[in-house]
């Protein structure tokens, strides 16, 4: 089966997302890693978004399984690099550019295939894969995910500023939210999770109670 995820930046949904594949033994397609990769393939070598169907012919390689997605570059693993907000901004740039968009959806499709996935991203229920019987919308008060991404990049070592990141993710969701081309919204049949509450456990019983009531 495949399962959507999607949400904004610091819904937890990678961490969901992630959990659940482990629970399920699936494999975890995290498109958003994508997205952050090109992004930052394109400050290194100064594409700018206009010119962002030249990225696909970089020489990239995607890897993907139970719980983990990997990308390289150049032979080269792509990880922490990969994490700021400054990334992230160059990703929602080229999210902006619709014929970028498509061919990321047809990449994404070609990876997959015929396969059980979890797919975690923004599109994923609306686009990528909007025959997935299952689909999570997951959300949490703006405050709630600057405070964890604070927390996160925090942990790892990263001189960071709640205010500066809270404005970053504000900015990012209008972005987002906004493309005038496939803007970000929940697909018409996926089921609204919001975190801000609730403990990752909790959510994960949750989808999971939501899920194994669908396999019945
Ligand atoms: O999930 P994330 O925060 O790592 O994603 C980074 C950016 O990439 C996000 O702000 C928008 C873009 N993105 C997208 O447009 N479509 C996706 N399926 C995944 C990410």
């Amino acid at each position: 089966m495949k399962i959507a995820v999607d949400g904004p930046s610091a819904s937890g949904k990678s961490t969901l997302a992630k959990l659940l594949s482990q629970r399920l033994g699936i494999p975890y397609l995290e498109t958003g890693l994508l997205y952050r990769m090109f992004g930052y393939i394109a400050f290194k070598e100064k594409v700018k978004p206009e010119e962002a169907l030249k990225l696909f012919d970089e020489d990239f390689r995607v890897f993907f399984d139970v719980g983990k997605t990997e990308v390289y570059w150049k032979g080269k693993k792509l990880a922490e690099e990969l994490k700021g907000e400054e990334v992230g901004k160059y990703a929602s740039l080229l999210g902006e550019v619709p014929a970028f968009r498509e061919r990321m959806i047809e990449l994404f499709r070609r990876l997959v295939g015929g396969v059980q996935v979890v797919a975690e991203g923004r599109d994923v229920g609306t686009h990528i894969f909007p025959e997935a019987p299952l689909k999570f919308f997951i959300t949490a008060l703006t405050e709630e995910r600057a405070r964890r991404r604070y927390l996160e990049l925090k942990s790892k070592g990263l001189e960071v500023s709640y205010e500066e990141i809270l404005k970053a993710i504000q900015e990012r969701d209008l972005r987002d939210f906004n493309r005038p081309v496939y803007p970000f919204k929940p697909a018409e049949d996926a089921h609204i999770i919001d975190t801000t509450n609730k403990t990752v456990e909790e959510t994960l019983e949750l989808i999971l109670s939501i899920v194994r009531e669908k396999e019945r």
